[in-house]
């Protein structure tokens, strides 16, 4: 008897130990690699007087953390994000035919189609012979964001038995590139899109997921239905603080700076940043608004803007440096004004509000980045809620 209620306690405990202990393993993992960094750093600073840090001192060595949405995944059994144990049980291919190639992003080609059984219109998209691991994370992903708002959801997943190849299955949706369509849309219209898509991203970071992928590509809008979807969850990931991340993820154009600078422990902000800089492109009507051609390049196209100071604050606060190469390249540069990027034909769009909007999001220090919720509750959509209101209170 006792043997019975002392055993699943055990196996609890166990489990509990286990945790920690794999949590003091990343732990120790990442003070290695800080210390290593402090080494390069020192080595770094020693050989090159013209040091980085434009003469402030490395304070330190501080471990970014998500301010919000931290625990998610800790707080939920291990197969609600252990995608490398998730066995796919592919489903037949023979449901749908295809229609026509629609599009194609890097690791996918896409082709709308029909569902038979249905007849319903649908997107087939063909998986590129990509690792087995990539596509059990973004089936995972996809099912443990299925029903919310503004996220694609996932039909099916099937697999062609002859050739292998597999093709993951969502609705149609007929949709104009939010590039073109901000040419025709009202400032009311861009806020309520924006705001649809800080939903997604909102619900996306609830679930403890970063999507690492934002940009307008990845964004499909039907406007005469007024519905925004979030696509592709090729490379989105769990988040789990203390955990170092591959930095090569999101489209050049909307890179963070703290992938840039090969900040490991990256979070949920990062999407902020890549929000903010779609949101640039569309009221300043410069898309990409930060048009690296490489990623070195890329930072200094941020630096042309944010300026130096901030950098190395940001820099200097986590303990993070420059490489040789782009330390040459930076130059001391002030911040310039958000203002002198306004084109006169959109000063009714970009209006002080939504400069405000931008400034906080497109910020250096990841944490200084508004959150997909305070975004939500800027004063930049207030005029959302009010017509809202109106409405209401008219019924
Ligand atoms: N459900 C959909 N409805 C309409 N177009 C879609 C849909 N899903 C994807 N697409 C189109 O296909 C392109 C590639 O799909 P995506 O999921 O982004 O794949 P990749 O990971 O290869 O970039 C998208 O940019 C979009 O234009
Ligand atoms: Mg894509």
């Amino acid at each position: 008897m006792n043997e019975l209620i002392a055993d699943p306690l055990h196996s609890l405990n166990k489990e509990q130990t286990e945790q920690r202990e794999e949590k003091e393993q990343e732990r120790q993992i990442y003070h290695q690699q800080q210390l290593q960094l402090q080494q390069q750093q020192q080595q770094y600073s020693n050989s090159n007087s013209n040091n980085n840090s434009n003469g402030f001192e490395q304070k330190r060595i501080l471990k970014n953390v998500a301010r919000v949405y931290r625990d998610v995944n800790e707080n939920q059994p291990k197969e609600s994000y252990d995608y490398e144990n998730y066995r796919i049980n592919w489903k037949d291919v023979s449901r749908y035919e295809i229609i026509q190639k629609i599009g194609r992003g890097k690791y996918s080609e896409v082709f709308s189609g029909i569902d038979i059984n249905t007849d319903d219109e649908v997107v087939i998209k063909v998986l590129k012979p990509v690792q087995k691991l990539k596509i059990q994370r973004e089936i995972k992903i996809l099912e443990s964001l299925d029903g919310g708002t503004n996220i694609i959801p996932l039909l099916d997943y099937v697999k062609d038995p002859l050739s292998k190849v597999c093709s993951l299955v969502f609705p149609f949706v007929n949709k104009t590139d939010i590039r073109e369509l901000v040419n025709y849309l009202e400032d009311y219209d861009i806020r309520y899109y924006m705001f649809e898509l800080l939903k997604a991203i909102d619900y996306t970071h609830s679930k403890g997921i970063i999507h690492r992928d934002i940009k307008p590509l990845n964004i499909a809008i039907d406007h005469s239905k007024r519905k925004l979807f979030l696509l592709d969850w090729g490379l989105a990931e769990f988040y789990h603080p203390f955990k170092n991340y591959n930095v090569r993820v999101a489209s050049r154009h909307y890179k963070p700076p703290e992938l840039l600078v090969n900040m490991y422990d990256y979070d949920y902000s990062l999407d902020m940043w890549s929000f903010g800089c779609l949101f640039a492109g569309l009221i300043l009507d410069r898309d990409p608004f930060f048009a690296g051609e490489n990623n070195n390049n890329q930072l200094l196209k941020i630096v042309k803007v944010l300026g130096t100071d901030d950098l190395y604050k940001f820099l200097d606060k986590f303990g993070l440096s420059l490489t040789e190469e782009q330390s040459q390249m930076i130059k001391p540069r002030q911040k310039s004004s958000w203002e002198r990027f306004i084109p006169y034909e959109n000063e009714d769009i970009a209006t002080p509000d939504a400069i405000d909007f931008l400034d906080k999001l497109l910020r250096y220090d990841p944490t200084e980045r508004l959150t997909a919720k305070e975004a939500m509750e800027h004063k930049y959509f207030d005029v959302l809620k009010s017509r809202d209101n109106s409405i209401n209170l008219n019924k």
